[in-house]
């Protein structure tokens, strides 16, 4: 039986985290959120190769490389190649969300630079789609490894893009998802095995693909999908960590803060009483930037040739320039986790020091902006917190912070220096209770889009909490509403005596009703610590 036509088991329900840098995947079983425990929830090691050493195997690095010995290498392997091929000028074909976030609809299907494809058969939806079905077969062999099933219904996460681009792009995601069943259901094994795919095998395999028109039509093959109530089988990513890292411990208002390689993505979300299992995503919260590690990455490559007066289009330093590109993601990575970077230049060094980087003007801007679009969200945040007062009570608001770019200095003076003049407390990722491994306690700020993705009740399901006065909220106003919430402190320290009213206000069921009793959600889930 085809992977494509394979009936899904609907216990479970399976995310793709097609992320700009790191792509993920989990699988979640299909429970109330308030009910999972941690053997339900399984991040698919999509990044583990046979024979390979990987740094982590959850994170399988978005890269595709087109070889020049007819060969296509993806992820980890993609990586080393490209570093291999710099100095002859080669290069990877990066960050392939891009082409849906950012670029023109037309751009999928133009051919790509000689540099990335020196065979000219490539566009970037063939690569696109190859990778997806790599990563397919990947999560198939993860899930039988991990003693859960494949397939089940999939969602796809995506970032909060336009109205006109999101149609579009759920359209470009699922038609990329079915093509790359139907590419995984020719090449199978092939896909992960080590040395790649052939040129041949990638062309005639595409070919056949490519010109099926069913995978263009959104509705066909519906099962492969889980679809919400409005057909779509897409879940935003800020959304997603909110269904997967937030417990329903308490009443509060979370501002999610997911800051990946391509956009930064926002949200506010506010708990209902505890045990109640509820979600709610404050309206007109979300928010997204096309700006985040992807930009810093950029930033730090011209600050580098800056420093080291550097021309980067003169041909006698073709060499070096082509060397920072193919590491700058690494250059930024080490930069951010040590504190200093040394890189061998020509016949020198050259140390750049993190403070003088986060100085310069270029990342004073890119700080800016973030904490602007940052500020956004918490106002809504703030106002929402303010409506929803329990018991006379102010309801906390607090900020969590994902993705790989989450221990960034600008993002994490979110919370040391909030933009509002609130106390705003970190919360960190909840789980729910059970033995697990430290590589994903880990990891779990950064699977937090692909596990959220794959619960079952997503917040958007609930009703959308409304702000009345907000929307035109001017400066001064909302300035007030900060204010009147500068005292989030209290309600912090006061948040077990709301519980106790809530709970009063709110018995648990009797024994003898009908109505099954909900676990309570406290016993369930606890406050993540791994970092
Ligand atoms: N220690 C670190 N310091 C700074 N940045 C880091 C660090 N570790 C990872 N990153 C950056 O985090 C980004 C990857 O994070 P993540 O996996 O959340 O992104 P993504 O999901 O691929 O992107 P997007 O959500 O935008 O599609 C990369 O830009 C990576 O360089
Ligand atoms: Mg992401």
């Amino acid at each position: 039986m085809n992977l494509i036509e394979a009936r899904r088991n609907r216990k479970w329900i399976g995310c793709i985290d097609f992320g700009t840098a790191m792509s993920k995947a989990a699988v979640v079983r299909r429970k109330p959120r308030t009910e999972l425990i941690s053997a339900d929830v399984v991040p698919l090691a999509i990044g583990d190769r046979d024979g390979m050493a990987v740094r982590s195997g959850l994170l399988l690095p978005s890269v595709v490389y087109v070889s020049d010995q007819g060969t296509i290498l993806f992820g980890k392997e993609a990586e080393d190649a490209a570093i291999r091929g710099e100095r002859r000028n080669r290069q990877a074909f990066v960050s392939p969300k891009e082409y849906l976030s950012t670029r023109d609809p037309g751009a999928l299907d133009e051919g790509l630079e000689r540099e990335i494809d020196p065979t000219g058969d490539f566009t970037a939806r063939k690569l696109l789609a190859l990778f997806l079905a790599h990563l397919l077969v990947q999560a198939g062999r993860a899930a039988a490894i991990a003693n859960v099933p494949w397939p089940v219904p999939l969602r796809i996460a995506r970032p909060a893009w336009d109205e006109e681009r999101a149609a579009a792009g759920e359209q470009a995601l699922r038609s990329l998802v079915l093509q790359a069943f139907a590419i995984a259901d020719r090449l199978g094994g092939q896909l992960s095995a080590i040395g790649g795919i052939t040129h041949d095998a990638a062309r005639s395999a595409l070919a056949a693909v490519m010109s099926d028109r069913r995978f263009l039509d959104p509705a066909a093959l519906p099962d492969v999908f889980e679809l919400s109530a409005s057909g779509s089988a897409s879940v935003l990513e800020a959304t997603a960590v909110a269904a997967g890292a937030i417990g329903d411990t308490r009443r509060r208002v979370v501002v999610v803060a997911d800051i990946g390689g391509g956009t930064s993505d926002f949200g506010a979300f506010m708990t209902g009483l505890p045990g109640r299992g509820v979600l709610g995503e404050v309206d007109g919260s979300s928010g997204i930037l096309r700006l985040a590690g992807d930009r810093l990455d950029v930033l730090l490559k011209f600050y580098i040739f800056k420093q080291a007066r550097i021309d980067p289009f003169d041909s006698g330093s073709k060499g070096v320039v082509a060397h920072i590109r193919a590491n700058q993601r690494a250059f930024k990575e080490a930069l951010f986790t040590t504190g200093q970077l040394t890189i061998e230049l020509v016949d020198n060094f050259l140390t750049v020091r993190k403070e003088d980087f986060l100085a310069s003007p270029d990342i004073q801007e890119f700080a800016k902006l973030l904490r602007s679009a940052f500020h956004d969200t918490l106002e809504r945040a703030v106002a929402c917190a303010r409506e929803n007062a329990l018991q006379g009570r102010r309801t906390p608001v607090e900020a969590l912070l994902t993705g790989g770019g989450r221990s960034l200095p600008m993002v994490t003076d979110f919370i040391t220096d909030p933009p509002l003049p609130i106390r705003l407390d970190e919360a960190l990722p909840e789980i729910p209770e059970g033995p697990l491994d430290q590589n994903f306690l880990d990891l779990r700020p950064q699977l937090a889009v692909a596990i959220g993705g794959a619960v079952m009740d997503l917040p958007h399901q609930t009703a959308r909490v409304r702000i009345r006065d907000v929307a035109d909220a001017t400066a001064q106003k909302v300035h007030k509403i900060a204010n009147a919430v500068t005292t989030v402190r209290d309600a912090v320290d006061a948040a077990p005596a709301v519980h106790d009213v809530a709970r009063t206000a709110n018995p648990p069921p009797a024994a003898n009703e009908s109505e099954p009793a909900r676990v309570p959600s406290s016993g369930r889930w606890r406050r993540f610590r791994g970092r």
